[in-house]
């Protein structure tokens, strides 16, 4: 394959720019081209950004425009997104979309979809977005340090029509590796990486310690909640006078059902909310098992009180065929090499799939994909976990349907691009092979991933 997108940046224009303040430092973030002809609706900027985590202390962030988790974006279901992705980090970096079915050339992979977008550089995302609901965008280089020091951000698709849905709000959860002074501790640590992964420990949402959203009294908010972690599982309930209703996982609805005990999120995956917010004044704390993650706040509201809105409308998701489709079989276990050669400064070996463990460090490994399979086909993958630690299993480029697990009881399948697969489970996932290239298959505990715990998948 050969690539030929990536362009130097030689000026800037359609910009938004905004002074810092301090030293008159100015800055660029994403801006809404006005020109037509400009082949992009949005620069999108990555660039170090000083955020304030610890009261009285600065974190040197990297971002995606003003803010660490960054810029939401939104597009209507249907439509295209085009953004302009300009890199003013020190390092090479590349933009991944999440749970977004679209083109390989799209998907942000180095060395698989394009060639990482170098400093100064700039590389133009094109594509069209089929399905609604709430998604992300991160880096694929360098991952445990780009997205630990906040390059993540959140992508929502709009359905097409109205959903009875009047108030809405994202919540990013991530937990940062930093100490008390808020610099920067090691992103990934082999020994942890060995086992759940290298935990941050500062709990945020939306970039805040102890954060409170305020939501109008009396009505039924969406609420979007995406793990944006590098390796947290949150464990999620409320805790308060108030319902909530499930109404999508990871971008795809479901049947509304009640938010009953704790969900258990994992890197990478959302979960999508109705909320009925108490009376004015009440309080409700969102926490992960024990521990609060934020407060949710009900302030007075002039809206007459809402109700449960419908289901929320499929996506255009093919279903797959079960009575045809081809069984494969994925081992995920633990490849048990802790040592770490410092000579070579490659990351240690320490997970594999189907006795492969992926080298982060070579640029061929996706000529070798661990399956190959027939466009158009159905298949069940049948993914099975040999370890003691969980593991959210990912595909990029196609969505898949959960249709049965030895430790759950499936009560509806349901479709979603990340499963997060227990300790010794066996789940069966069901899709159809409609989406051609080369996709990345991998746990999204980054650590994980790094050490191992990828490999490609071809659909030809
Ligand atoms: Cu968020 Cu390779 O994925
Ligand atoms: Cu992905
Ligand atoms: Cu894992």
């Amino acid at each position: 394959m050969s690539f030929t997108r990536r362009q130097m940046l030689k000026g800037l224009t359609g910009l938004v720019v905004v002074g810092l303040g301090a030293g008159g430092a100015a800055r660029y973030w994403l801006g809404k081209v006005e020109d037509e002809n400009a082949g992009h609706d949005y620069e999108l900027i990555a660039a170090p950004l000083d955020v304030e985590l610890v009261p009285g202390f600065k974190t040197e962030a990297w971002a995606f425009g003003p803010s660490a988790p960054g810029t939401e974006l939104r597009v209507r279901q249907g439509t295209w997104l085009r953004v302009r992705f300009i890199n003013h980090l020190p390092v090479e970096t590349t933009i991944h979309w999440h749970g977004i079915r679209l083109p390989l050339e799209m998907d942000g992979v180095p060395y698989v979809s394009q060639l990482p977008v170098k400093p100064g550089e700039f590389f133009d995302y094109k594509f069209r977005v089929p399905d609604a609901g709430s998604y992300w965008y991160h880096p694929h280089v360098s991952s445990s340090e780009e997205l630990g020091r906040g390059l993540v951000g959140p992508l929502i698709v709009e359905e097409r029509e109205p959903t009875g849905f009047t108030h809405e709000r994202t919540l990013s959860l991530k937990t940062w590796h930093v100490d008390e002074q808020g610099a920067f501790m090691p992103f990934s640590i082999p020994r942890e990486a060995a086992r759940n992964g290298t935990a941050g420990r500062l709990i945020t949402i939306n970039g805040q310690a102890n954060s409170v959203t305020e939501l109008p009294a009396g009505q039924v908010v969406r609420v979007r909640l995406l793990n944006l972690d590098n390796t947290w599982t949150y464990r999620l309930n409320l805790k308060g006078n108030c319902e909530a209703m499930i109404y999508a996982l990871d971008g795809n609805p479901i049947t509304p059902r009640p938010l009953e005990d704790d969900y258990w999120l994992g890197p990478g995956m959302r979960i999508c909310l109705a909320i009925r917010i108490p009376d004015a004044g009440e309080e409700i704390s969102l926490r992960d098992g024990f521990v609060r993650l934020g407060t949710l706040r009900s302030v007075a509201s002039a809206d007459k009180p809402g109700d449960w809105p419908p289901a929320l409308p499929a996506n255009p998701i093919a279903e797959p065929d079960l009575e045809k489709a081809e069984k494969l079989n994925f081992n995920f276990e633990w490849a048990g090499k802790v040592s770490v050669d410092t000579d070579n400064g490659r990351p240690p070996s320490l997970w594999q799939i189907n006795g492969q463990a992926w080298d982060i460090t070579d640029k061929t490994c996706a000529d070798r994909p661990i399956a190959t399979l027939q466009k158009g086909k159905s298949y069940i993958f049948e993914l099975k976990n040999m370890t003691q630690y969980q593991h959210p299993i990912h595909l990029h480029g196609m969505s898949f349907k959960v249709i049965a697990s030895n430790r759950r009881q499936i009560v509806e399948p349901w479709f979603t691009d990340t499963y997060l697969l227990g300790k010794n489970e066996r789940a069966q996932v069901a899709l159809v092979a409609d989406n051609p290239g080369t996709w990345m298959f991998h746990c999204h505990v980054i650590d994980h991933m790094e050490t191992g715990l990828m490999a490609a998948i071809a659909v030809v």
